[in-house]
């Protein structure tokens, strides 16, 4: 459900600018791909939602995987990888993440990352079907915060990269198949603007607000997705979502995440009664592919009637804890819980999408000029289920072949301005919703219907939700929080529709009706608008 653009506009009468690379996104794969971009001569503008930090790169715990060390190799990671998928990863992009990783990884380094050492030696960590310690970290647990500092600091201090904070990227210019840039929201100023370009990278992340339990920040509501696919790009496996099996569940919606890397340290998972159970579900145990912890502890929460279960690390030495996970104890300390006295509560909340804008394996989406990277994206490298630490890879492998490709191929200047002239006045004026009510309440039904554990009587439940929305498809939205709505409702549609259409259990999707994994469904579901 999507009419072609979230409000009415006339791009003659916005202020404009030209850039020859125009991104959409801060985290690792936006930044990542500004700073290649800004390498090669191109003069780059970064636009993000909110701040540059707010970005699950920011947030990302565990670390990065890579193939480093010296019992490693590319091809376990890759065969790790796989594995993982589900039987759906392409192989050859898994190829190209695996190989093309360590060198993207060793160029982080030489920008100044301080991954963490064993004396001369990286310290990598293990998580859950990985069959090699292979993680790069940082800080202990803060990896994603150390790549963020570096690349906000090489893009904006070091490149010179203009970055416009508070921009929201409304919709994409497109004409006859091709993009010539986008129309942003400017929350300082209260209007609309548009930004002209022959390359426009989106880099904006996944959905993870479409349910009510999540370790995404409050910015990540598909709007990358949504704006893509209302200007005509495929969008694939999109029923895939990966639900992290250890969210911290001492408040109510709190989401802070309790990283896969603390089970790989020794972490146990008890039940309500302190029965250790993943060793019931899975020869891995605590280390099992996460749908498989996921649905295990769900199995246990239902069991003993509580909404959680915990995490047990007393039994590692209290300075093993506090040193390699500090930010995950500080957190713990605050809300009154020691971990190394007692478990830490936990419950799964939605984390990752596998699915998102198709590209080929240099970025390239459906439309041409419209490139996307990172979770935004969807590669096939991830499969039906995406194995730990290997999103942060993901990000900078394609954001780099983006820009790459783009060098070989695109001749950056053009006067796209004077394609300029898209108008739209079909949407009728109004408020008729309260978006914030709304999104609570999409919010609740995404994780009750179309969740972990899914049937074809709550995924139609769900869609018929969606169509009691369809009202809002003619009205203009005209504010942030309005876009947002609308972009969750298209997405969690979307991902609606593939789950019900997809009858079989394969990875991040699993249906209760369908348990098993099905070899006729070894496919993909792409939509495109019409
Ligand atoms: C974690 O630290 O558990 C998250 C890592 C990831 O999602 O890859």
């Amino acid at each position: 459900m999507s009419a072609r653009y979230l409000t009415n506009f006339d791009t003659n009468h916005l202020s404009s600018e030209e850039v020859d690379v125009l991104i959409v996104g801060s985290g690792i794969a936006g930044l990542y791909a500004a700073y290649k971009a800004a390498r090669s001569g191109a003069q780059v503008l970064v636009l993000t939602k909110r701040t540059v930090e707010d970005t699950c790169t920011e947030r990302a715990q565990g670390g990065i995987a890579a193939a480093i060390g010296e019992t490693d190799s590319p091809l376990l990671h890759f065969e790790d990888t796989l594995a993982a998928g589900a039987d759906l990863c392409d192989p050859e992009a898994v190829e190209i993440l695996v190989s093309e990783g360590p060198e993207c990884v060793g160029e982080l380094v030489h920008l100044g990352t301080r991954f963490d050492r064993m004396g001369s030696e990286w310290a990598l960590g293990r998580e859950g079907a990985h069959s090699q310690n292979r993680i790069l970290h940082a800080s202990g647990d803060a990896t994603g915060a150390e790549i963020q500092r570096v690349l906000s600091l090489q893009v904006r201090e070091e490149q010179k990269i203009p970055v416009l904070e508070r921009h929201f990227v409304v919709d994409l210019l497109v004409r006859e198949g091709r993009c010539f840039g986008l129309l942003a929201y400017d929350e300082a100023r209260h209007r609309l603007c548009v930004f002209w370009s022959n390359v426009v990278i989106m880099a904006s992340g996944g959905a993870g607000q479409l349910y009510a339990h999540t370790t995404n920040p409050e910015v990540v509501t598909g709007d990358g997705i949504a704006a893509a696919y209302r200007a005509g790009a495929d969008v694939m496996d999109l029923e895939f979502v990966q639900f992290h099996p250890t969210a911290l569940a001492a408040r109510d919606g709190c989401s802070f995440l309790i990283s896969e890397a603390v089970r790989g340290e020794g972490g146990i998972l008890r039940n309500a009664r302190g029965e250790r159970f993943m060793v019931e579900y899975h020869p891995a145990a605590e280390l099992a592919p996460r749908d498989v912890v996921t649905r295990g502890i769900l199995s246990e929460m239902e069991s003993t009637g509580q909404s959680l279960v915990y995490l047990d690390v007393t039994h590692l030495p209290p300075e093993l804890v506090h040193s390699r996970f500090p930010n995950i104890t500080r957190t713990c300390l605050s809300l009154g819980i020691d971990p190394a006295k007692e478990g830490i509560p936990v419950a799964p909340a939605a984390h990752y999408f596998m699915g998102g804008i198709k590209t080929d394996l240099q970025g390239a989406t459906s439309i041409r000029g419209l490139y996307a990277c990172g979770e935004v994206a969807c590669a096939g490298v991830h499969g039906a289920n995406r194995l730990a630490s290997n999103s942060l890879l993901d990000g900078l492998v394609f954001g780099s072949r983006i820009v790459e490709r783009v060098l070989r191929e695109n001749p950056y200047r053009s006067n796209v301005k004077r394609l300029s002239g898209f108008l739209n006045r079909s949407l009728e004026p109004g408020k008729p919703v309260n978006p914030m009510i709304l999104r609570l309440e999409l919010q609740k039904m995404m994780l009750e219907q179309v969740g972990p554990l899914r049937t074809a009587d709550g995924l139609s439940r769900a869609l018929s939700f969606f169509d009691g929305q369809r009202y809002l498809t003619g009205v203009c939205a005209e504010e942030p929080s309005s876009f947002e709505i609308r972009n969750l409702i298209t997405v969690g549609e979307l991902v609606t529709g593939a789950a019900l259409a997809r009858t079989e259990s394969r990875g991040g999707h699993y249906r209760q009706d369908y348990p098993c994994r099905l070899e006729h469904w070894r496919k993909h579901i792409i939509f495109r608008r019409h």
